[in-house]
């Protein structure tokens, strides 16, 4: 018996990091998932290991900021498992420089990103959420946000901006499917430990460099140690997403959680 058993699942981003965290947990837990990444080899590894521990999965790769890939995820759902409970858009990467070095492009790929799809992946399962919800089964959207969005963050007026905004789409999510029982709850993470923070990684997404110049990745190590508290694992990025998946959460709705082992106190 798993806590997800008979649930429906897709995560965007799921290649890696967070997502793929998520991903594996949910699908040690009974749910069917639909893994998708932009990047083909990782997703396809990810179900792999999922299938190889007896877990339901497909792999559903594509570029989420365009509406052609949301759709064709919610249609994957549908089509594979007959059904859809669980949207976590957790896909996503920084471009950052300080304001005034910042192109207005650069500061519009994050809004792309981290705004815009999510959004689009909940348009296009809006039809199938509001058929489903005649069942009484409370459905779930769990956005991800970031301490940068919640607090602000030097270097990052373009992700700041576009991960403050998911939290308003999250709450107006909040509020709109009330009527149709879509809880929608978001978390915003501190530093975990992913390709994404990882120093001077070398890798590239859409002319953005991944990772960290290797000094930012030590100073914001220490920034968080020196404060008493840690960086996270994704699996425990992962368990924060859980907690608001199952069923016993239930009751929570609207709800920006922060995730940073406690240094945001
Ligand atoms: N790692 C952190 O400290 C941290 C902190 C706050 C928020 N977050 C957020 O958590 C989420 C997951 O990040 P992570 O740390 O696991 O990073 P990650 O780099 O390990 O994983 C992100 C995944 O998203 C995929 N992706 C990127 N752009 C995509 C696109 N356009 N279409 C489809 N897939 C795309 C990448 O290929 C990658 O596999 C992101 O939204 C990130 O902003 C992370």
């Amino acid at each position: 018996m798993g806590l997800l058993d008979g649930k429906v699942a897709v995560i965007t981003g799921a290649g890696r990091g967070i997502g793929a965290a998520v991903a594996k947990l949910f699908a040690s837990q009974g749910a069917s998932v639909v893994v998708s990444d932009l990047d083909e080899g990782p997703a396809q590894a990810v179900v792999e290991e999922i299938k190889k521990a007896g877990g339901k999965a497909i792999a559903c790769c594509g570029n989420v900021m365009e509406e052609a890939t949301n759709q064709a995820l919610i249609k994957a759902a549908v089509d594979s498992f007959k059904g859809l409970h669980i949207l976590v858009p957790c896909a996503g990467f920084c471009n950052d420089s300080v304001i005034q070095k910042m192109s207005l492009e650069v500061f519009r790929q994050m809004v792309a990103i981290h705004m815009e799809a999510p959004w689009m992946l909940c348009r296009a399962a809006y039809p199938v959420f509001k058929e489903a919800s005649a069942d009484g089964v409370i459905r779930k959207v769990i956005f991800i946000s970031s301490e940068a969005g919640s607090r602000g963050n030097a270097g990052q007026t373009n992700y700041a901006s576009a991960k403050s905004g998911v939290i308003g789409l999250m709450r107006t999510v909040a509020k709109e499917w009330l009527r149709i029982r879509v809880n929608s709850n978001c978390i915003a993470f501190g530093f975990v430990d992913t390709r994404l923070t990882q120093a001077d990684c070398g890798s590239t997404i859409m002319g953005a460099k991944i990772g960290l110049p290797g000094n930012l990745r030590q100073m914001a190590e220490q920034g968080v140690t020196m404060r008493g508290g840690r960086l996270l694992t994704p699996e425990e990025g992962a368990g924060s997403i859980f907690c608001l998946a199952i069923p016993q959460a239930d009751g929570i709705n609207g709800q920006l959680v922060e995730v940073d082992s406690g240094v945001g106190i």
